[in-house]
């Protein structure tokens, strides 16, 4: 949601800055634009779509050191020239990410001096501080003096026309990287936007202002002082960003779940590794986990595989409800935070909450000192890399290894599995076979689904949560209405809308529960529904049967999730949509 890229130093900063944008793409935008200094000028062009038409308006061939870019996904006001960043007034030129929650109240103020050009909230921050640093003629007490002032998320790359060798860069819970190189100077969004230059990277925290110049960067604090910043090393490839020879970052970050359980399962090779790397972790009555969109799957999956095998009541919500309603919490309990990007504004807020109530927090997030991660008190990394595809396939398989690992140490602590029993898991975790399930052929079903209107999903337990997964693949990157029920439940209304040919993907990974689908699938067959199954053996009377080998029950839905992944990819690609940036989706949303 929102890219910022900020660059000062040796090469051409434009096309640093669009090279920047580019890598930050999955992040979901709208329009884009750029500010740069050039003639001893600032110059602004922005465009709305993709990056490549903001492009085409710029001259490369300009000596140009130094310039912010933006990628903006629509909040406040239409995706349109006007309203995408930068924003400027008078002698400051800024973008932004996030939302200005009081940016109502402060526009009415400055609107009777000021006349608005854009609908955005944005553009009351560049008023504002255009209005402050009139007055304090100091652009770093005008900073501190703004961040009084500001009610909301932000994170700020600014220019000011009387210093146009710097960029100046504050945040309030919105990411943003600061970086060096040999002969420059980065701010960004995500490391994706820095890796060809460094993998070396500081987090700019919330009490923190960045000075970047083309030959250093300062940090100051709020009361002006200098401080000195822990210097974080970027650990997975440098093409980790890149496509490498994949159609689509969706499918190569699919392939690359067979080596993230492989390292996952070598991290965790041992009962003996699995008791050290989770030696935090006391034991509780109560678990509550808190997530968003799939990681909020991986929630529902958890809550069913801790409360049968190691017998603690799980309470599973959606970050968004879990935030405004009454929580039953108390010092016996843990609150789990499942977070890809560690920067989901629901998420945050609710990890703020529960800690504010003194109880223990706990997140599972990827990528490596966001905001989730450093303000949690147990983080355990999934280590899956940077997650380009909007659509998360990658991170939510690593998700899945580590809320099986923790089941597996919870059970041993509340004496419901024995140390072998866990071992033998851990060794079937090793040998688990995903090569193959990657590599069978899910075109012939993508051929049937890609011109249907509505698709449900079926299973039941794990089953059920792992439907729910396939649903929002197929829906969010195909643009297909998709559902996925509980089996027993869709009599109770939704089996109504299955007609002739109307396809259902069930789940038959769930051994103990297997029949009594079996059951349900053959409600919808009789109602002519095109049936099609990802089971652990044929059944003559399913249409199409998708077998996948048969493991330890508590690892079936590893190998469950990803034939609906690549179906729901396959069949995005043959529609022709647009795989890895869905529209109106973005990667981290950090907006409430
Ligand atoms: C967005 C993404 C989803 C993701 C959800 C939660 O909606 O498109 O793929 O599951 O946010 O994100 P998080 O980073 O907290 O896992």
């Amino acid at each position: 949601m929102c890219g910022i890229v900020g660059y000062v130093g040796k090469k051409n900063a434009l096309n640093v800055l669009i090279d920047g944008l580019k890598s930050l793409e999955y992040r979901g935008y709208d329009s884009s634009g750029i500010a740069y200094i050039s003639n001893d000028e600032v110059n602004i062009i922005k465009e709305k779509g993709k990056v490549s038409e903001l492009e085409k308006k710029i001259n490369f061939n300009q000596d140009v050191d130094l310039g912010i870019a933006h990628t903006r996904w629509a909040t406040h006001g239409e995706p349109s020239v006007k309203n995408a960043h930068p924003h400027t007034c008078e002698k400051i030129t800024l973008v932004h990410n996030g939302i200005i929650e009081n940016y109502e109240e402060l526009k009415e103020e400055l609107a009777k001096k000021y006349n608005f050009l854009s609908d955005t909230d944005t553009e009351v921050v560049a008023v504002l501080l255009n209005e402050i640093y009139k007055e304090k003629k100091d652009i770093v007490d005008s900073l501190i003096e703004l961040k009084k002032k500001l009610v909301g998320s932000y994170a700020l790359a600014i220019l000011v026309s009387d210093e146009k060798d710097k960029i100046y860069a504050l945040r309030k819970n919105s990411p943003l990287i600061v970086a060096r190189s040999t002969d420059a100077s980065f701010l960004a969004s995500d490391v994706p936007a820095i890796l060809k230059y460094t993998k070396k990277y500081s987090l700019l925290l919330e009490n923190e202002i960045a000075i970047l110049t083309k030959d250093k960067i300062t940090f100051l604090n709020d009361e002006k002082e200098e401080i000195t910043k822990e210097i974080i090393t970027f650990e997975g490839e440098e093409n980790a960003a890149l496509k490498g020879g994949y159609d689509h970052f969706m499918l190569k970050e699919i392939y690359e779940e067979e080596n993230i359980v492989k390292r996952l399962s070598e991290e965790y090779s041992s009962f003996e590794k699995l008791l050290h790397n989770f030696k935090d972790i006391k034991k509780y009555n109560k678990i509550d986990i808190v997530a968003c969109g799939s990681a909020y799957h991986i929630g529902i999956i958890a809550r069913y595989l801790i409360e049968e095998y190691a017998d603690i009541p799980v309470n599973v919500e959606v970050a968004s409800e879990y935030r405004y309603k009454k929580n039953f919490l108390d010092k016996n309990s843990l609150v789990i935070f499942i977070s890809q990007s560690g920067e989901t504004a629901d998420t945050l807020a609710c990890l703020r909450k529960v800690k504010e109530l003194g109880v223990t927090t706990l997140s599972i997030v990827n990528v490596v000192g966001s905001s989730i991660a450093r303000e949690s008190d147990i983080v355990i990394y999934t280590k899956a890399g940077p997650e380009i595809a909007v659509a998360t396939t990658k991170a939510f398989v690593a998700q899945l290894v580590i809320v099986i690992l923790l089941t597996l140490y919870f059970a041993y602590q509340n004496n419901k599995m024995t140390k072998e029993e866990v071992s033998s898991v851990l060794k079937d975790l090793q040998k688990l076979n995903i090569k193959d399930v990657i590599n069978k052929d899910y075109k012939d079903i993508a051929k049937i689904l890609k011109d249907k209107n509505d698709i449900f999903f079926l299973g039941r337990n794990i089953d059920y949560a792992v439907a729910l997964e396939g649903s929002l693949k197929l829906k969010e990157i195909s643009y297909i209405h998709s559902e996925a029920y509980a089996a027993g439940e869709l009599k109770h209304g939704t089996i109504s809308l299955i007609e002739n040919k109307t396809p259902v993907i069930s789940l038959l990974t769930c051994d103990k529960i297997i029949e009594k689908t079996i059951s349900n699938i053959k409600e919808v067959k009789a109602r002519d529904a095109y049936t099609i199954a990802i089971t652990t053996k044929a059944y003559d009377f399913i249409d199409k049967n998708i077998v996948i080998e048969k493991t330890n029950k508590l690892l079936m839905p590893i190998l469950a999730v990803i034939p609906l992944q690549l179906i729901a990819y396959e069949t995005a690609k043959l529609k022709g949509c647009d795989i890895d940036k869905p529209r109106n989706l973005a990667k981290s949303v950090t907006v409430e």
